[in-house]
């Protein structure tokens, strides 16, 4: 139990580099955490029992924590709030978010994570935050694997399946990555739907899809571990052509990932749910600058994400 909220916390965003989707069903996927994607402010109003508020100008969300307001953002955070017994009156909640919201990169798991360490405190065990964070996931995804809290509470490169959970990945050297907005919104709990009446529709077909997915992240996590990018490369390229397969794709996907191609990197893939969203291409060492440069002169407005020691 808590009686006040703490003034601020963080959370990571994440980026999918293999086997999104397949983790559902068991297998394992690899994930790499964006620092800082959104940092969440608490200030005591004056009257400790106004309606507390939530805004993160950078999403578009600004909304009271009312009980009876029905936007999912309200709804998650008292969801969480809630189940940390936190107080849900006499607070403002200002969140700065450095990942665009609903684009695959993790925004709604940054959202119920950070809510829960200003619920429970920067002391609170990490599984005490991610018990919190799934109250919120459920709101906006229906039944997440948890990939998206767990890398969203740990950051860092982590393999995790439904399972285990989160392993943390040592890498010895760093690469990076550029991940490439579509601006096309998407939403997880339809993709996620999607794949699942397929399996059910057709099993013999998506099945082996699913199992094919999660033995790409097996070798992909070699790959990485021994930092071999021609390796992962060729595995990212397979995943995308079997996440289209799979009936996630979009058709700014794949222009996003041809640009990213011709702007010189090796692979690259649609990441997370797909339907929209991002794709994150890998660029050869020491190109990432003529990716970026390439993909700007294209139009697109490509981030970089630093995966392994800094
Ligand atoms: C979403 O970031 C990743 C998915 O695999 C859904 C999930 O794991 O909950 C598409």
């Amino acid at each position: 139990m808590t009686f006040a909220l703490h003034p601020h916390a963080t959370a990571a965003g994440k980026v999918i580099l293999l086997g999104e989707h397949a983790v559902v069903y068991g297998e394992p996927a690899l994930a790499a955490g964006l620092p800082e994607g959104l940092t969440l402010r608490a200030t005591p109003l004056g009257v400790t029992t106004e309606v507390a508020t939530l805004s993160i100008p950078a999403w578009e969300i600004d909304v009271q924590l009312d009980i009876e307001n029905e936007h999912p953002a309200a709804r998650a955070a008292l969801a969480v709030l809630g189940h940390c017994d936190a107080p849900l009156r006499g607070y403002r909640i200002v969140g700065d978010a450095r990942i665009p919201a609903r684009a695959g990169l993790g925004s709604s798991a940054t959202l119920t994570v950070a809510l829960a360490r200003l619920g429970l405190g920067p002391r609170a065990a990490a599984s005490a935050i991610l018990e919190a964070a799934t109250e919120g996931e459920r709101v906006f995804h229906g039944a997440p694997s948890g990939i998206d809290a767990h890398v969203a509470c740990h950051g860092g490169v982590v393999k995790f399946s439904r399972d285990l959970g989160a392993n943390r990945l040592a890498l010895e050297r760093s690469f990076d990555l550029v991940i490439v907005p579509t601006g096309v919104p998407r939403d997880t709990a339809v993709q996620v739907a999607g794949v699942r009446e397929r399996l059910a529709a057709s099993p013999e077909v998506y099945e082996p899809l699913i199992r094919a997915l999660g033995s790409t992240t097996m070798a992909g996590i070699d790959a990485v571990l021994h930092h071999d990018l021609a390796r992962l490369s060729t595995l990212m390229n397979s995943a995308h052509d079997m996440l289209n397969a799979l009936g996630v794709g979009h058709p700014q996907l794949d222009e996003a990932r041809r640009d990213a191609l011709e702007a010189g990197a090796l692979a690259a893939k649609l990441t997370g749910a797909g339907g929209g969203g991002c794709v994150v291409a890998l660029p050869a060492s020491g190109a990432v600058d003529a990716v970026m440069g390439g993909l700007t002169e294209r139009g697109h407005a490509p981030l970089i994400a630093r995966i392994g020691p800094p």
